[in-house]
């Protein structure tokens, strides 16, 4: 073998075992080297030879949403086999909702860091990523889309449902539905306990649509999943073969080299927008969809988010903004009967994992059938998407709200604010009797945005003050800068841009301030002067968080804006391309 700088060019790009070996000044060594030490684990010179195909797995005693990792890998392994690829499978970071604090959200960048990283220095021809609870499958597209490789996504689905007297109930729309009963007093300690027991039947993620269904059916219609590969909940069969179906077509992506660049294409991240407004998926997902696209040079336009929003009706019947759960929809035909009605919205031309378009695999899945999961256009749960961005002098940036979650009564509204200045100073004080609020004032919680909290958890979702949800007062206009889960339900305004803790408009709202929301006008207005505003901000500057050392100062340092995704600035790719969706 000749060590010619100019054979090099010339050289096939090497592929499984012999990709990015490890510098020892001498390929043929080390390749000796890493074949040796694989062959400890008994493995032949034949199996070595094989496309390799990567699996991260996720699989974690403190994430309940993987739960079913391992038969979830023994079947998509023997799909890797059965179709002549080498299954190698390692660990990454596993988040769960739950078990991250602050949040998982602080986490998710680590994640994708740790996902890219791992896929660009082990030798592979593709990667299945294998994901499901909230911030996993971000984390993990954001990851491959940085290393570039072909990648094919495997969600671990949904739970069950359970039942609490007779009533169907799963997490989390019921979880908050039910705790805020127990606020309210209308349930007692006993009962509260027995409901705990039901939330979560079996292994799983979070049975409504929340932002682990709202990412797996993005993934789906974004092309990174086999068709179908959405809503099999967790502990069924349909599952496996998902995952054993995934193999098969990990193998095929590594020997066609069809890289994830040629399927996250901006029409690709169009269809995933038109999907999120119609499904009434999570706020959050527009986080994610922005890092994933910033991770391709492309930019997350909100005005054109606004845009679709205004075209796309919400056809999906499920929590929380309807009435199903995630097996309901698996059972209607999952995403196909959703995307057959949105057909004439989408880019049916968008590639697949599978090598064909998003219209052939539609052909493929042959006609629908009778069901009461999926609304047609002509009869939608909402005429327009599940989300609207407003803008006005209090978020010049841009806000989100859940329009089809919210009580249209408030989506017309000027209140008085009530204003929290942190997360710890709303918990001292939303139930203290003495508080003073009607049900027509404003909640304003500030610093629970990417740099303030840090890494904007979902405490956008502020409890009705205690004494007011005992008068029966279910909902209130609320805004903040943080998130809210995708499982939760209220007229919430999300996301305010530029956040309170690096001086964004919010910081300078006080007690007692007009607000203003129009959906019509989609405005957020703060109803103060400009020379006021500029007298609270000179008398009051804002410290910007910062941190001395590790992980968190990395984090304060680059952690960029709600609109950009919350990614780090040195993540994002260097080149803007262009926009999406695409202007028209
Ligand atoms: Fe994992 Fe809801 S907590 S998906």
């Amino acid at each position: 073998m000749s060590n010619s700088p100019k054979d090099d060019t010339t050289r096939p790009a090497p592929t499984g075992m012999r990709k990015g070996l490890t510098s020892y000044g001498d390929e043929g060594f080390s390749l000796f080297l890493r074949k040796a030490f694989i062959k400890g684990a008994g493995y032949t010179d034949a199996a070595l030879d094989r496309p390799v195909i990567g699996i991260t797995s996720t699989g974690s005693a403190y994430n309940p949403c993987h739960g079913n990792m391992p038969q979830l890998l023994e079947a998509l392994k023997r799909g890797i086999m059965l179709a002549g690829g080498l299954p190698m499978e390692f660990p990454t970071i596993s988040l769960h909702e739950s078990f991250a604090s602050p949040t998982s959200m602080y986490l998710r960048n680590l994640m994708s860091i740790d996902t890219e990283e791992l896929v660009r220095a082990q030798p592979m021809d593709a990667v299945v990523l294998v994901g499901g609870c909230d911030k996993t499958v971000p984390a993990q597209l954001m990851g491959a889309a940085s290393a570039g490789l072909p990648a094919v996504q495997l969600i671990t689905g949904s739970m069950l449902t359970g039942s609490h007297r007779s009533q169907r109930v799963g997490a989390c729309t019921d979880c908050r539905r039910y705790w805020a009963k127990f606020r309210a007093q209308e349930i007692d300690q006993a009962e509260i306990d027995d409901v705990n027991d039901q939330l979560v039947a079996s292994v799983g993620t979070c049975s409504v649509m929340g932002t682990a269904s709202t990412m797996a059916c993005i993934a789906e219609v974004l092309g990174m999943t086999v068709p179908g590969g959405a809503t099999p909940p967790a502990v069924t069969s349909d599952r496996m073969r998902v995952a054993e179906e995934t193999g098969r077509i990990a193998v095929k992506v590594a020997r066609e080299k069809l890289t994830i660049d040629r399927i996250l294409t901006p029409q690709a991240f169009e269809n995933a927008m038109r999907v999120l407004l119609a499904i009434g998926g999570s706020t959050n997902a527009i986080v994610h969809l922005a890092a994933i696209a910033g991770r391709l040079g492309l930019e997350l336009d909100l005005r054109g988010l606004d845009r679709l929003g205004r075209e796309t009706p919400v056809l999906l019947d499920l929590k929380p903004t309807g009435a199903h759960y995630m097996e309901d929809f698996h059972h209607a035909g999952g995403m196909a009967t959703l995307l057959r009605e949105l057909k004439p919205l989408l880019h049916l031309d968008a590639l697949t994992v599978t090598g064909r378009t998003l219209g052939e695999e539609l052909e493929a899945a042959g006609p629908g059938f009778a069901q009461d999961v999926v609304r047609t256009r002509a009869r939608p749960i909402h005429p327009q998407g599940s989300v609207a961005v407003l803008w006005g002098n209090l978020a010049p940036g841009g806000a989100i709200i859940k329009q089809s979650a919210a009580d249209p009564r408030l989506m017309e509204h000027e209140g008085r604010a009530v204003v929290f200045e942190n997360a710890a100073d709303l918990a001292a004080r939303i139930d203290d009797p003495a508080l003073d609020v009607t049900a027509d004032d404003v909640l304003v919680l500030k610093r629970i945005g990417p740099k303030g909290a840090p890494g904007m958890p979902e405490a956008g979702y502020l409890p009705i003050p205690a004494k007011l949800a005992r008068q029966g007062v279910k909902d209130m206009l609320r805004i903040s800068d943080g998130r809210m889960s995708g499982t939760a339900f209220g007229s919430i305004v999300l996301h305010v841009t530029p956040e309170a803790a690096i001086g964004g408009p919010l910081a300078w709202v006080r007690n007692g301030d007009r607000i203003r929301v129009s959906l019509a006008r989609r405005e957020l207005a703060l109803l103060v002067s400009d020379e006021e505003l500029a007298a609270r901000r000179a008398a009051e500057p804002v410290a910007v968080p910062t941190a001395e050392r590790g992980y968190r100062k990395l984090f304060l340092d680059t952690v960029l804006q709600a609109d950009q995704g919350v990614d780090f600035d040195f993540l994002a790719a260097p080149k803007r391309l262009g926009k999406v969706p695409q202007p028209k």
